[in-house]
């Protein structure tokens, strides 16, 4: 089955850096010219969390549809909750996926993002305080309250979105995960299915299938690997082949680099929906002129061959 071709934009760049300075007019404009680069390409599902840019970034797209507001309902916009930066020990993060601790950030989070409801609310990470039964039951209330109109999940194993499911009444729509050319675990694990290399990601396993099954979306976080096929980002040989050979393609293909990592996603049958994060305008143009590219089977091996730097079994 042939899903929909869908590119969100991920806000974490909107609105300044890392720290609780206020906005500045400078930072609002960028987030501006930002936003309507986005929408001019055609992008209306946006990606934010409450910690971006400690809710800088939603305070700047808040911003611009405070002054746009005809366009909130042609968009989709979701937003994240759940993690605590520097809250715990040794400036670690921790996280709450409280009754309390929801609501309350909802409430923010509408009120930054200047509009009265949430298209998807996801759940940033897993709090292993928290009851999946407890979690269901705050979904429900924010559904009747009418703040929140669907629920997805992000960095959650499959085994943990079968137990929230399981309280639910209406289905997960997404579980967001960081999945790229460079960080294709979810595909290792297609492939080697007798040897898995590095246990801690098997909490993976399983989801291509589930996420097809139970058509959840797969919005893949890091998309253009954060710069790291280009000349500045490399990392090593295997980077530098890798580079060369998304050159090669960008070229073929009549596409770019950022084009060709996002096409490689697309390619998998499986309701994959890259979340990119660049701030840069022209990237952002390029991103999405490659949803018409289609990777031959070749090439789309060929990537993911040179990018692992060994064989497949
Ligand atoms: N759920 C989660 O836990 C989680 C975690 C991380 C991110 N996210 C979401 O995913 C979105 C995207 O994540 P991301 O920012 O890590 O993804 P990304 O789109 O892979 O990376 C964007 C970063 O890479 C740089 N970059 C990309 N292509 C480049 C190139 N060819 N040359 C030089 N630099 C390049 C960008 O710089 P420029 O801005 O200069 O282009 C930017 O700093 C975020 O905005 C957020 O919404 C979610």
């Amino acid at each position: 089955m042939m899903n929909e071709r869908n590119l969100i934009y991920g806000c974490m760049g909107l609105g300044g850096s890392w720290n609780k300075n206020s906005l500045t007019n400078e930072d609002q404009k960028k987030a501006d010219n930002i936003i309507e680069t986005a929408l001019y390409a055609g992008i209306t599902h946006f990606d934010h969390a409450d910690i971006y840019n400690f809710g800088k970034a939603e305070q700047a797209f808040g911003n611009y549809l405070k002054r746009n507001q005809s366009l909130r309902e042609k968009l989709f916009i979701q937003s994240k909750t759940g993690i605590i930066i520097n809250g715990g020990s040794l400036g670690s993060s921790i996280y709450n996926l409280s009754q309390n601790y929801i609501s309350n950030q909802v409430d923010q989070i509408l009120k930054r993002l200047s509009t009265d409801y949430l298209d998807a609310l996801l759940l940033h990470r897993p709090d292993p305080l928290t009851a999946m039964e407890d979690i269901a039951a705050t979904i429900h209330l924010l559904k009747k309250s009418g703040k929140v109109k669907t629920f997805g999940v992000s960095n959650m194993s499959t085994a943990q979105i079968q137990l929230l499911q399981s309280y639910l009444e209406e289905p997960l729509i997404s579980n967001q995960i960081e999945l790229n050319l460079s960080q294709s675990m979810l595909l290792d694990l297609e492939v080697w299915v007798n040897r898995v290399e590095s246990p801690k990601e098997v909490g993976l396993g399983g989801l291509l299938a589930y996420s097809q099954e139970h058509n959840l979306s797969l919005q893949a976080y890091s998309p253009l690997v954060k710069g790291r096929y280009s000349n500045e980002g490399v990392k090593d040989e295997k980077d530098k082949i890798t580079l060369k050979l998304i050159e090669e393609l960008a070229e073929k293909y009549k596409s770019s680099i950022s084009g060709i990592l996002l096409a490689w996603l697309w390619r998998i049958p499986a309701n994959i929906q890259p979340v990119i994060g660049t701030t840069n305008l022209k990237r952002i143009q390029e991103s999405a002129a490659a949803l018409n590219v289609n990777l031959s089977r070749e090439d789309w091996y060929a990537l993911w061959i040179n990018a692992k730097g060994k064989k497949l079994p």
